[in-house]
């Protein structure tokens, strides 16, 4: 399987359930490390990302095993505090189990995470924050080298940036630090309060998750424990889009709204019409498609920057001119040039978007340049008149569980080859 083939502009219909988050699952599992007694982490997609998590934990000599969409990890027989350089290649949000590794053995040593495709993903105020924590890091032959000889100690830390990485490993670092943790303008994603609800079930003791500030008490010992990871609210963005593109009519099932709000109201000033429930919502495009004059990413509870590749790419079909404003990261409009080999009207300036609606897309070869990129594209093909070819499709793979089965749920022709 190394490409998607869409025949497009078949309008959808039906219901599909949302799978778990990806961005919530990967630091959950990271921080069962920290557990001393067998964890189980239920609504696990079924993610390459996930399955590289599992491997660095096998990785670590924890014993993990997937039955369905519930992962277990024991590690009780951990024995090891380094993660292979290929590892850490394959997922570059692996540098989220340096916290855990540390916070468990004291020592950590992981290869710089390279960049990626959105640009250079330094991480400079995660390593800043576990030197106050105690932990030595030194850098040689591109691998890090951490050490806490006198064990780690809880700090007060001040993020210049509410980094959602930082904040989670500043978390995993402190639950069984000595003492009391503090971070101030910490992350407020939904994605934060997960991980914290997780260890919290656990034992541990932390306080104002979801707020920018949160209190650690540093604890001797987590139990075991069972979670749930809460819904992919990008992923619901992407079935949302699709539906409003194809001018079809779909539910979704297990989301949580009060998680979407910035991108909900979004669809309602594109003229959606928008049916929402407890944990479902029921999405149709209105007579026609607004365009949205001004929307900027920010960080929650603001537009998330990973809705934006999906909401400019259904913005290529509205009724005027639209502009997008890239606040969070540096290089994230490489898919546009393949959303324009579609038909799409859209000029980038720096940090800025203006998409030009256009009356009909039209179907293209074209490759995946990241995740949300790459779901652009599928959202793109399955508005597009005729055929389109998605390569590189290994970026998709890691963000969306069963999407070609979904989508065909739905009524789209839609297959790999
Ligand atoms: C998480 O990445 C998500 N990934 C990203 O989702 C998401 O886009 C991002 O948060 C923002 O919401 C996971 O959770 C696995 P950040 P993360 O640290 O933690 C700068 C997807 O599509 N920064 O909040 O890397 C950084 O360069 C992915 O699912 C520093 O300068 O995001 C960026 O410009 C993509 N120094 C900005 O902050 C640091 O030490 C946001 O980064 C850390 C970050």
């Amino acid at each position: 399987m190394s490409q998607i083939v869409i025949n497009g502009a078949k309008a959808l219909s039906g219901e599909i359930n949302i799978q778990g988050a990806k961005n919530s699952v990967l630091p959950v599992l990271a921080a069962t490390i920290l557990c001393d007694k067998e964890c189980h982490v239920h609504n696990c997609p079924d993610l390459s990302d996930v399955n590289t998590s599992i491997k660095i934990l096998k990785q670590l000599g924890c014993k993990c095993a997937r039955q369905g969409n519930t992962v277990s990890v024991d590690s009780s027989d951990m024995n090891n505090y380094k993660i292979p350089e290929n590892l850490m290649r394959e997922m570059r949000s692996s540098v989220v189990f340096l916290g855990a590794i540390v916070g468990k053995t004291g020592k950590a040593v992981i290869s710089s995470p390279g960049g990626c495709e959105l640009g250079p993903r330094p991480i400079d105020l995660h390593l800043s924050a576990l030197n106050k924590m105690g932990v030595c890091i030194r850098e040689e032959h591109g691998f890090l080298y951490c050490d806490a000889p006198e064990g780690l100690y809880g700090a007060e830390i001040n993020l210049s940036f509410p980094s959602v990485g930082a904040t989670e490993n500043i978390i995993l670092a402190a639950v069984k630090a000595k003492g009391m943790t503090v971070i101030h303008n910490a992350a407020k994603e939904p994605e934060i309060s997960d991980l914290a609800d997780f260890l919290n079930s656990a034992g541990a003791r932390i306080y104002g998750a979801g707020s920018d500030t949160v209190y650690i008490h540093g604890v001797e010992k987590l139990s075991a424990t069972e979670h749930s990871i809460i819904p992919d609210r990008i992923a619901a963005v992407t079935y949302m889009a699709s539906a409003v593109m194809t001018n079809g009519k779909i539910v979704i099932n297990d989301i949580m709204p009060s998680h979407m709000m910035a991108m909900l109201s979004l669809f309602y000033e594109s003229g959606c019409n928008l049916k929402i429930y407890k944990n479902s919502l029921e999405i149709s495009r209105g007579d026609k498609l607004l365009r949205v004059p001004k929307i900027r990413s920010l960080v929650y509870p603001g537009f998330p920057t990973d809705a934006g590749p999906i909401i400019i790419s259904m913005l290529t079909l509205a009724d005027g001119t639209s502009m997008f404003v890239e606040n969070i990261f540096e290089n994230r409009f490489r898919y546009i040039d393949e959303l324009k080999r579609l038909g799409a009207k859209i000029k980038t300036e720096g940090k800025i978007a203006v998409i030009e609606g256009v009356s009909q897309l039209l179907g293209a070869p074209c490759k995946a340049t990241d995740l949300r990129g790459g779901a652009a594209l599928v959202c793109a093909g399955l508005a597009a008149k005729d055929t389109t070819v998605i390569g590189e499709i290994g970026h998709i793979e890691r963000g969306y569980e069963n999407l070609v089965d979904n989508f065909k749920k739905l009524g789209a022709d839609i297959y790999y080859r």
